[in-house]
């Protein structure tokens, strides 16, 4: 596996070509790292389902470089749906949407839907142009890291991540930090209403301001959908996650900044505002985990806004504790 810093565009076009022939390529999103293969092609796809480790049936999302090319993959589509695209797109947003052809089972785990995202951080638009003209039309992307496990949101988590996983072919492409720092939100647009799946950045508020409307909660679901990080153990790292709990001596500790570390608490993060947490978060989990820290003592923002993405994968870090 090679790693590429800041790319150039040389470099960029080679990646787009690895893409095109086959090989896998780290990509950094402004949401966190993605690992992408061409949605079009079988064994590429398949692959990413090995160096994950994730299960077969769990769907991709399949990032293009702008809306225009969102018709290929989905049919449909309502029109509430595209109001969102052209709102938020490009942006940490996924859309779930009825599959046209192309969008086959390897893809989409089976389903008759298909997640679709316009990612806004320049090298990744510029990685999926160039992997367009020469005639991709989409690059299936989880998360770039071992199934369950958190989300990495630089390249050098990447590397730790899957880098053993990879072959020599296979390619890491470092964008800096991602901006955002949790996954994108997911919204469901097969019913009448948009409903989310897994809340992001782009807030129910901001939904429900665009559209004048109420929206969907996801309970309202009654289809055979698989909800992402329905595991247990999902974006969790390996010390334990406790939230709101007595801090002991040794144990890390997450918190607001205006928040005082508890005595003899190792402190991992201590973010100013919603934005900074979502940021931070899973880099203070791995921090915790290269420290060998066995409890993490996590106080969660207020549960608005963002707030509400950050509990949620909090919620998940803990298993419910
Ligand atoms: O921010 C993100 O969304 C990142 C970056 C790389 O784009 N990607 C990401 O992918 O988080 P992943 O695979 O780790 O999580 C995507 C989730 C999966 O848990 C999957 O269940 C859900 O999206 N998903 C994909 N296709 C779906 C579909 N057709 N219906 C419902 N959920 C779907
Ligand atoms: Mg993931």
């Amino acid at each position: 596996m090679k790693l590429f810093s800041n790319p150039t565009q040389d470099e960029i076009k080679m990646a787009a070509k690895a893409l095109k022939d086959g090989h896998l390529v780290a990509l950094p999103t402004e949401t966190v790292y993605g690992l992408g293969a061409d949605a079009n092609n079988e064994k590429a796809v398949v692959r990413i389902y090995e160096v994950k480790g994730r299960p077969k049936n769990h769907p991709l999302i399949v990032h293009i470089s702008s809306i225009e090319l969102f018709d290929k993959w989905a049919r449909d589509t309502p029109e509430y749906a595209i109001k969102l695209a052209r709102a938020f797109w490009p942006g940490p947003m996924t859309l779930v949407s009825r599959r046209t052809n192309l969008a086959k089972d390897f893809v989409t785990g089976g389903q008759e839907t298909v997640a679709i995202r316009v990612p806004s951080h320049t090298l990744a638009s510029q990685l999926l142009k160039e992997f367009e003209s020469l005639g991709g039309i989409g690059v299936a992307a989880p998360s770039a890291n071992r199934f369950g496990n958190v989300s990495p949101t630089n390249s050098k988590a990447v590397e730790e991540e899957l880098g053993k996983f990879l072959l020599e072919s296979d390619q890491i492409l470092d964008g800096g930090q991602s901006q955002i720092g949790i996954e994108s939100t997911i919204i469901d647009c097969t019913g009448d209403i948009p409903v989310v799946l897994r809340p992001g950045s782009v807030t129910i508020e901001m939904v429900e301001n665009l559209l004048d409307t109420e929206i969907g909660e996801r309970s309202s679901l009654n289809q055979n959908v698989k909800v992402p990080g329905s595991f247990k153990t999902h974006y969790a790292p390996k010390a334990r996650v406790v939230l709101n709990g007595v801090t002991g001596p040794g144990d890390g500790f997450i918190a607001l900044e205006e928040i005082p570390t508890s005595i003899g608490a190792i402190r991992l993060a201590s973010p100013k505002d919603v934005l900074e947490y979502a940021q931070v978060l899973y880099s203070a989990f791995r921090l915790a985990d290269s420290k060998g820290i066995k409890t993490v003592n996590v106080i969660p923002p207020a549960e608005q806004g963002l707030g509400v993405a950050i509990n949620n994968r909090l919620l998940k870090a803990s298993k419910g504790e």
